[in-house]
């Protein structure tokens, strides 16, 4: 069956597309990023891209594709993201190969291997890129999502872990998104083997209240018991040993600076000792970004972050602390449309009519000369009939459509019609380059002419 049409015959957008039997489809946990989503995205990266550079952050780009090891040996062997989610296959050359799960690795991977040891420290690094978990989707969580992220490499002071966390919070201010940076420290070498032993020890006296994972946590990563959503291993945690009450004297005045450049930075925060991270590499300070008086559920962390200062040295026999943040970008876009964000959506100066194949011939000309003016120029050069074509200047809201039929062929000439006030004026066809530019000039900004003016 052939899809419903109106009344000028276009198909109608909002009926949902017929499935044909076998036809492909979107896998489980992806999307499409659609051309409405579009404005959504670009204002996004925008945002993230000004307040990066600004605050100078370089860009990187890492391959999609890495070897499985760099995230077992960093996220951490018995983590969820590399035990349970992370896609690996082997390739033709018999290598095990992941799908990027996540990018503070590959970022520390990069560092190493492109010498930026040697550059002047910091090194302060942003991307905006997708990465993979083979989770179970639901709203707000994709198996392809994507993050924009802050790293921080070769700088052990407290005020750039306080940055960080001010740069993200910068970029949800940007779209009127409050948020409320729940901050904790998990301690380093010296003092987390002690809170671990106590965390064990504790969680043990109360293994029968605790779910089956978290008792296999027990023996793994006991810290995780303390972010687990199941609400009797919550209430357990509740008692819990915290780590700011364990934390060596250099972790405990390290976190207290944190706090302080927060607050001289009015960052909002909470201490909250529940913030324990789902990756290995994190040292002393951890940190998740949520909605202000919004959820505090398992999908509705905007970002998270922290320091990682061994993982480096983990990978390259170099110590270099570092700490980052990355925030996921589907749920920045998810509170953008809450708050009734309205992007901008650019549409074009002009619209360019034909009737006649040597009125479309002269068109095809005008346009390349508007084009190479930098006027944004839309026409259905695949039309006949003027009315049709005139109805696609309305639906793009141009300000002028400019129509050559045979009489105009004749004279040389061409009309300009005013589509808000719908009056139309017949110009000297050499002239309708400098009239149009008067006109835009008028009504909007003008399209910057390159240096030699192209001629009709
Ligand atoms: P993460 O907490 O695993 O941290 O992810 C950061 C953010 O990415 C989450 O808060 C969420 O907004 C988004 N995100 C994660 N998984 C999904 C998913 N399946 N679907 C949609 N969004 C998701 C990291 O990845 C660390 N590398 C952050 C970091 C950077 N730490 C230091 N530097």
């Amino acid at each position: 069956m052939m899809p419903q049409r109106n009344q000028q015959n276009q198909p109608q957008p909002d009926l949902p597309p017929e499935k044909v039997k076998g036809q492909p489809q979107l896998l489980r946990g992806m999307r499409d990023i659609l051309p409405a989503d579009q404005p959504y995205w670009d204002a996004a990266v925008s945002a993230i891209e000004r307040i990066a550079t600004s605050a100078g952050f370089q860009k990187i780009e890492t391959p999609v594709l890495e070897a499985a090891s760099l995230f077992n040996r960093s996220v951490g062997q018995d983590t969820d993201i590399v035990d349970k989610e992370m896609y690996t296959f082997i390739d033709r050359s018999g290598d095990k190969l992941a799908l990027r799960p996540e990018n503070t690795a590959s970022v520390a991977r990069a560092y190493l291997e492109h010498g930026m040891v040697s550059w002047p420290q910091p090194v302060k690094l942003f991307y905006v890129s997708s990465f993979f978990r083979h989770d179970r989707p639901q709203a707000g969580r994709y198996r392809e999502f994507w993050q924009f992220g802050f790293e921080v490499l070769g700088d052990v002071q407290p005020v750039v872990d306080a940055l960080i966390a001010y740069h993200a919070a910068s970029v949800y201010r940007e779209f009127g998104i409050p948020i409320n940076v729940h901050i904790n420290s998990i301690g380093d070498k010296a003092c987390r083997p002690g809170y671990l032993k106590l965390l064990t020890d504790y969680f043990k006296s109360r293994k029968n209240s605790l779910c089956e994972d978290c008792k296999k946590r027990l023996l793994k990563n006991p810290l995780r018991i303390l972010d687990c959503k199941e609400p009797d291993c919550h209430t357990v945690s509740l008692d819990a040993p915290q780590t700011v009450d364990h934390l060596c004297d250099a972790c405990r005045d390290h976190f207290v600076h944190v706090l302080e450049y927060l607050g001289e930075l009015e960052v909002p925060y909470t201490l909250d000792s529940r913030i324990v991270r789902g990756l290995d590499y994190y040292t002393r300070t951890v940190f998740e970004v949520y909605e202000d008086g919004g959820g505090e559920g398992a999908q509705s962390a905007l970002g998270g972050g922290g320091r990682y200062d061994d993982l480096v040295e983990q990978f390259g026999n170099r110590q270099v602390p570092a700490a980052g943040f990355a925030g996921g970008i589907e749920r920045l876009i998810t509170k953008m449309h809450e708050r009734q964000y309205a992007p901008k959506v650019s549409s074009p100066d002009i619209f360019i009519g034909q009737l006649g194949e040597p009125a479309r011939k002269k068109c095809l000309k005008l346009y390349d000369v508007l084009r190479s003016l930098n006027i944004k120029v839309a026409e259905s050069f695949s039309k006949d009939g003027l009315k049709s074509q005139l109805e696609a200047a309305n639906r793009l809201s141009v300000k002028f459509a400019l129509i050559i039929g045979q009489k105009e062929i004749m004279d040389d000439t061409i009309l300009i019609r005013d589509m808000e006030s719908g009056i139309q004026e017949v110009v000297d066809y050499k002239k309708i380059v400098p009239e149009i530019q008067k006109r835009l000039s008028k009504s909007t900004v003008v399209p910057t002419a390159p240096a030699v003016t192209p001629t009709l």
